[in-house]
């Protein structure tokens, strides 16, 4: 903990190594900090982002996201905190889905379905890095993944920028080309605790949603096909109230949230999707972005079994997660936004975590 600079301080990018992966290759670090003191670090390993450093309405900075102090457990024990998620982020049901009459089937990693890319999927591939000074402190991470890897079709090439703007924003930037019809659906996973990091609960942060509908999902978390009012369900945010309030009242097992949220804007222009405000400290997020969707997770998995950064044992609801994105198992719902991207197009998402103080 440190107090926030009264004199603007110069934007900077520090870089260091964060030890070398089990398969030898070296892991970066980089740390990017803003005018005012804040900071985000990331690292090339998974293109994740491991500390962001915000003030409260003390000014005093603290960490707002769960992660790990060392490589070991990001590649060993991760729920993908943090990560960059693709080449489809979450499930496609039973991992088999078809582009212009071509039948893929991409490995079951999840129960019978495909989650998250697969067994090795974006959050733990080593990204190319570079930085720049451009709209704040940034790294540019690059990757190819390479055609039927995973077994998904095409050649693809990501680009992911992260940026820390001088008025606090994590800005993140997408864009992917490929040399084959591909389903694609890119988000990052960051597990936020407004209040320290993930210590305690996020069940008192209040949350608020720019979605009036949502897709039901089945037992295993597949959307059923259809687009739901909210009204009268458990996942109605379009009022501020705690996460804590309804949350009991979601199915289970796990209870919990893990349902995607149809956002009012449908995607294509930066919007805003979900404010979170944490009474206690005076931080509040406002997650804007491109995507039509927000998988709305409040980390109903976690269960102490995972020691994080400071020796934070991190407990069920321990954290929310926002991840911006395209519906899940869209490639199997015509009906959903498409996620398919074609040699020619170039995909372009953005989303920004914006934090301010105080309540609005
Ligand atoms: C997403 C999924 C969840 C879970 C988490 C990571 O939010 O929808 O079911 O897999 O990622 O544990």
């Amino acid at each position: 903990m440190f107090q926030a600079n009264l004199v603007p301080m110069i934007p900077r990018i520090e870089k260091k190594s964060f030890g070398t992966t089990q398969a030898g290759e070296p892991v970066h670090q980089f740390t990017l900090t803003n005018a005012t003191g804040a900071s985000a670090t990331l690292i090339d390993y998974g293109a994740t982002l491991t500390r962001l450093l915000v003030p409260d309405k003390n000014k005093q900075m603290g960490d707002v996201v769960l992660g790990f102090d060392d490589l070991r457990s990001y590649e060993d024990q991760s729920p993908y905190f943090g990560a960059t998620v693709g080449r489809v982020a979450n499930r496609i049901a039973h991992g088999l889905f078809a582009v212009d009459e071509r039948r893929y089937a991409v490995p079951v990693n999840n129960g019978p379905h495909h989650l998250h890319g697969g067994f090795k999927g974006y959050d733990k591939r080593i990204w190319a890095a570079d930085t720049a000074m451009a709209e704040g402190p940034s790294v540019r991470f690059t990757l190819l993944d390479p055609d039927g890897t995973e077994g998904y079709p095409g050649n693809v090439r990501v680009t992911v920028i992260f940026s820390l703007t001088h008025d606090n924003a994590l800005k993140i930037q997408y864009f992917a080309t490929t040399d084959k019809p591909t389903p694609i659906n890119l988000t990052n996973h960051a597990y936020f605790n407004l209040k320290d990091g993930g210590q305690s609960d996020v069940l008192g942060h209040i949350l608020q949603a720019h979605a009036d509908f949502y897709t039901p999902a089945d037992a295993d978390l597949i959307p059923i096909g259809k687009i739901a009012t909210v009204s009268g369900t458990p996942f109605d945010f379009t009022q501020p109230k705690s996460i804590g309030k309804d949350l009991q009242a979601t199915d289970g097992p796990p209870k919990g949230y893990d349902h995607n949220l149809v956002l009012r804007s449908h995607g294509g222009s930066l919007s805003p999707a979900v404010t979170a405000y944490e009474p206690a400290t005076g931080r509040r997020l406002e997650v804007w972005t491109t995507e039509p969707g927000v998988q709305l997770y409040t980390g109903n998995f976690l269960n102490g079994s995972i020691k994080g950064r400071n020796n934070s044992v991190y407990q069920q609801y321990h954290a929310f997660c926002v991840e911006a994105q395209h519906y899940p198992d869209s490639i199997n719902h015509p009906k959903f936004p498409e996620t398919v991207l074609h040699p020619g197009t170039v995909y372009r998402q953005i989303t920004e975590y914006r934090f301010f103080v105080g309540e609005k």
